[in-house]
């Protein structure tokens, strides 16, 4: 489990300050592309992530990912497989597309899960807290950082 970014990415963005966005659930470092720090102090669950990913109560990522070998009724296409994204991206860079995908891609089809401020559509009932929990998102972050091949 890496808790810190990779010293190549770190020496890319030498210097950066972190950003922080208020429109997040919780003050939140951002460093470039990246989250570095799990957003509850502590590694996640990676099984747990794996139920999270599939729920569609909980996260519900199938709708628009694959994963090879998931074990799931459906897995759609609107968004890029997830098979090897922990080879292709950082826990920090995969945790920060979870947390505000559209402060990455603006037009991107996929909800910024940790966001409670400027949402484009706030579902009854959610307003003020984010679609995902900080638990929630570190687990997914351990079951997308184990999809290494
Ligand atoms: C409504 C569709 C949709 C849902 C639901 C969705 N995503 Fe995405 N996701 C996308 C799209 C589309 C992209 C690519 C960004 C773009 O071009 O818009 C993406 C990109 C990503 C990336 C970056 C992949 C890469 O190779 O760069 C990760 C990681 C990711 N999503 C994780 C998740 C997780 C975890 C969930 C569930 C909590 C989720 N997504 C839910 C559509 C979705």
């Amino acid at each position: 489990m890496r808790a810190v970014a990779p010293m190549s990415l770190v020496a890319l963005l030498g210097g950066c300050e972190p950003q922080h966005d208020a429109r997040l659930a919780s003050d939140v470092s951002i460093v470039g592309d990246a989250v570095p720090a799990s957003l509850t102090g502590a590694p996640g669950d990676a099984e747990r992530g794996r139920a999270i990913f599939v729920s569609r109560e909980e996260g519900h990522c199938v709708l628009c990912h694959q994963v090879e070998g998931l074990d799931a009724e459906f897995q759609g296409n609107v968004g890029p497989a997830l098979t090897g994204v922990g080879g292709r991206l950082s826990a920090g860079q995969i945790r920060y597309r979870i947390i505000d995908a559209q402060r990455i891609w603006p037009d991107t089809v996929m909800p910024a899960y940790y966001r409670t401020h400027g949402l484009r559509q706030v579902e009854h009932g959610y307003e003020g807290a984010p679609a995902l929990s900080a638990g929630q998102i570190e687990d997914l972050v351990a079951f997308l950082e184990a999809q290494a091949s």
